[in-house]
């Protein structure tokens, strides 16, 4: 059997390198990497999260822009790859708010230049990194995937269209898609500017930590190895040709309570400083897993109480994996 080829974009980031990571010990044919090691964070510790692969010949890392499409292009022209895996993207819902121009410009005109070099180069398969965020406040939890949408952040409209992109293309191409909905995602390696992660070196340092409301909106934090195992069975899954799936834990808390949870594992009080709601922010994320079992098998197996006890295991750790 012909061992896999992949192109993972944004694998040098938190999940892509997760993925990559896995996709290295599944012995591959070829792990490609396009990352442009945007400075949304220290592009420093992208390039720790994949320094281990670089001397491997299975591993090949591209450092270009994936809204330049002639550069892209030509790694399409010089690669043969099986299935790309999109997770390349500006993310943050915040920030997105302030800039929603260079949001657009990478997540959906970026994933249409994905979407059409794949297309145009025979790659028939195409997994794509969506978000829980695309809900918005008006559906019903736990969201299922056919509930309407109604994204209120400019991040959240960049992933609802990189999706409708998707169908688009798997409609007039027969490219085989799965659309993943990951929930907030945590574990090792968290990007800093997401709340477990920013709360708990807050924490550490004695420094007050910014809660947005009064800490009861809900969330449904899913650990990143059930991620990445949702994702290696959307690359496998291939029964239809176009699926939009949700990836959570299914299981919400409160943000009071998870940083009740983070002052348990750390041993440190927290110091909370009350902010209002900000825009663009879901009161509540909470995944129906039902198709994702159905369809892929789904298990996710860490409790959110499990979960930050590893996260924090690694932080106190330096911070490294
Ligand atoms: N972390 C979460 O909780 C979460 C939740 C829902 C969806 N997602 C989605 O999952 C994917 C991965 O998220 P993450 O948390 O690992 O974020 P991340 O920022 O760690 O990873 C994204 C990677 O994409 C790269 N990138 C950004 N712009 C690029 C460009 N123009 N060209 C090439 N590379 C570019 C970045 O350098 C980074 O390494 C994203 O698509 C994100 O929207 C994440």
């Amino acid at each position: 059997m012909r061992k896999g080829r992949y192109l993972v974009t944004g694998g040098a980031g938190f999940i892509g390198s997760h993925l990559v990571d896995r996709l290295m010990e599944s012995d591959p044919g070829r792990v490609v990497v396009i990352d442009n090691f945007d400075d949304f964070y220290d592009p420093q510790i992208k390039q720790a999260n994949i320094a281990r692969h670089l001397q491997n010949r299975a591993f090949r890392l591209y450092e270009a822009d994936i809204r330049n499409y002639n550069s892209i292009k030509q790694l399409f022209a010089d690669e043969v790859i099986d299935v790309v895996i999109h997770l390349a993207a500006k993310a943050g819902v915040r920030p997105s708010v302030a800039d929603p121009r260079t949001y657009t410009e990478v997540n959906v005109n970026g994933t249409v230049n994905l979407l059409d070099l794949a297309q145009k180069n025979g790659i028939r398969k195409f997994v794509f990194g969506s978000s829980s965020s695309v809900y918005g406040p008006a559906a019903i939890p736990p969201f299922k995937e056919d509930a309407p949408l109604t994204p209120i952040s400019p991040y959240a409209a960049t992933k609802a269209a990189g999706e409708l992109m998707a169908h688009t293309y798997s409609h007039l191409y027969g490219m085989q898609i799965a659309c993943l909905r990951f929930f907030t995602v945590y574990g090792p390696r968290q990007r800093p500017d997401l709340a477990i992660h920013k709360f708990a070196r807050l924490i550490t340092s004695k420094r007050p930590i910014p809660v947005y409301g009064d800490g009861s909106s809900e969330r449904d934090f899913t650990y990143i190895d059930d991620i990445i195992q949702g994702v290696m069975a959307g690359i496998e899954y291939d029964a239809t040709p176009f699926e939009i799936i949700n990836l959570g834990e299914s299981q919400t808390i409160t943000v009071t309570r998870m940083i009740e949870l983070l002052e348990d594992a750390l041993g440190e009080k927290a110091i909370i400083d009350r902010q209002p709601p900000q825009p663009g922010d879901m009161p509540r994320t909470h995944a129906d897993i039902s198709k994702a079992q159905r369809l892929l098998d789904y298990q996710p197996s860490t409790p959110i109480e499990a979960g930050i006890t590893k996260f924090v295991d690694w932080l106190k750790k330096g911070g490294k994996v």
